[in-house]
């Protein structure tokens, strides 16, 4: 029987990063030793006192089992406003917070709330997977700015040329993902003022902001009152309390742009389900007491890929500031061959490296950056240095 699917559906395709990972899980699954080196997830559990404190919650049932506002509990979109004082010098009513199932669809709400068909949406390259085809989904046209020349961050000179009538909106995301690359406070603020005068909103992703290994996170929406009125700022619980699993991200901003999110998170979602919603109280209490060791775990594994891929002949990887990606440049692989197998792009070296050596990885080409691979190092030691073995064998296999 044909299906008639929408056009707007039609005009998107699966995410790569989700696919890969299915397809390690399924190799592994097989019996096959594979390393994944794809999924964007902390390996860490969710602190203890956020699950206890849960688990608290459930056993006193009431709230717990009902629905809760489509925007949230109240108690967590306060949490959320003094979380974004004391850790961003934000000042955002509770009324202008919102919380939805992830940060991924916090990101889909404000899309949904800000762009009409054929609207611009300006996005950095390399950019995470979701957002291109997010405009695509809501019919407006990405248009991808290159970072690769500029150390992977977005010049005032490039984000000028890229303005016109339609442009609607720039995403930004520091910690970056797939890179890691962290934008600076003087490089946000001279983003800041080349967007004066524009009307072009900013969206925000600051999913990785407690994953910074030099110094502090910097908010685009502090960089002036105008960036304020104009950013909504977007982070979650799932990379800094490793919460990937509960479901809950939340977004920060002006409160007609916020208003129209809630309204349709009402006819769509609803709330994010509820006992998440109360871990997520916990949660942003205060930082988890995890953290730097999770963060010194996470800086040693970077460091660990760091120097062996730097050491590749054909490789070169860039210092990220932050998340928990290296973001190789492997075009000095491409033409070689693996045995028989000819290496002509990011993708066949993925197919290669995961058919021959049972490494996970995701072509750069699915983030806007052809001739790269991303790497997740959000796994353990030993992962890290028998991944880092493997990856190795097959470079010294190439012809
Ligand atoms: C840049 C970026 N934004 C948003 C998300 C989504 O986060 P969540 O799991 O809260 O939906 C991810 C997850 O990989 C990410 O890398």
């Amino acid at each position: 029987m044909e299906h008639h699917l929408s056009q707007r559906v039609q005009r998107i395709k699966p995410s790569a990063t989700l696919a890969l990972t299915a397809r390690a899980k399924a190799l592994a699954a097989e019996g096959k030793a594979v390393i994944a080196l794809t999924a964007g997830e902390p390996e860490f559990e969710t602190p203890m006192a956020i699950r206890e404190f849960t688990i608290a919650e459930l056993k006193k049932g009431g709230q717990v089992s009902r629905y809760t506002p489509a925007a949230g509990l109240i108690e967590l979109r306060r949490a959320v406003a003094a979380k974004f004082k004391r850790d961003n010098a934000l000042t955002y009513a509770p009324e202008q917070c919102i919380v939805s199932c992830g940060a991924k669809h916090s990101i889909f709400n404000a899309l949904a709330a800000l762009v009409e068909d054929g609207d611009e949406v300006l996005i950095p390259a390399p950019y995470w997977v979701s957002y291109p085809e997010m405009c695509a989904f809501l019919g407006a046209k990405p248009v991808i700015l290159d970072t690769s020349r500029t150390g992977m961050v977005l010049t005032p000179e490039a984000l000028r040329a890229a303005i016109t009538p339609r442009t609607r909106v720039l995403l930004v995301n520091t910690p970056g993902n797939p890179t890691g690359a962290v934008w600076s406070e003087q490089q946000q603020r001279a983003l800041a003022h080349a967007l004066e005068g524009t009307g072009v909103y900013v969206l925000s992703d600051e999913i990785y902001e407690k994953l910074c290994y030099d110094g502090k996170h910097f908010s685009f929406a502090a960089c002036s009152q105008d960036a304020f009125e104009r950013t909504v700022t977007i982070n979650g619980g799932a990379k800094a309390f490793a919460m990937t699993g509960w479901r809950v991200g939340y977004a920060a901003g002006p409160r007609p742009v916020i208003d129209a999110m809630i309204a349709l998170q009402s006819h769509s979602t609803s709330n994010p389900a509820t006992v998440s919603q109360m871990a997520t109280i916990k949660a942003l209490e205060k930082d988890p007491a995890e953290l730097p060791e999770w963060r010194a775990c996470y800086l040693r594994r970077r460091d660990a890929f760091l120097a062996a891929l730097n050491a590749l002949p054909g490789v070169t990887c860039a210092k990220p500031g932050g998340a928990f990606y290296v973001f190789p440049d492997i075009r000095g692989w491409l033409g070689k061959r693996h045995g028989e197998t000819l290496l002509n792009t990011d993708t066949d070296v993925c197919d290669a490296l995961l058919a021959k050596s049972l490494v996970a990885t995701v072509p750069g080409c699915e983030f806007g950056a052809p001739g790269f691979l991303r790497i997740s190092y959000a796994l353990s030691d030993r992962d890290v240095a028998e991944a880092i073995k493997r990856i190795r064998e097959f470079a010294a296999a190439l012809r």
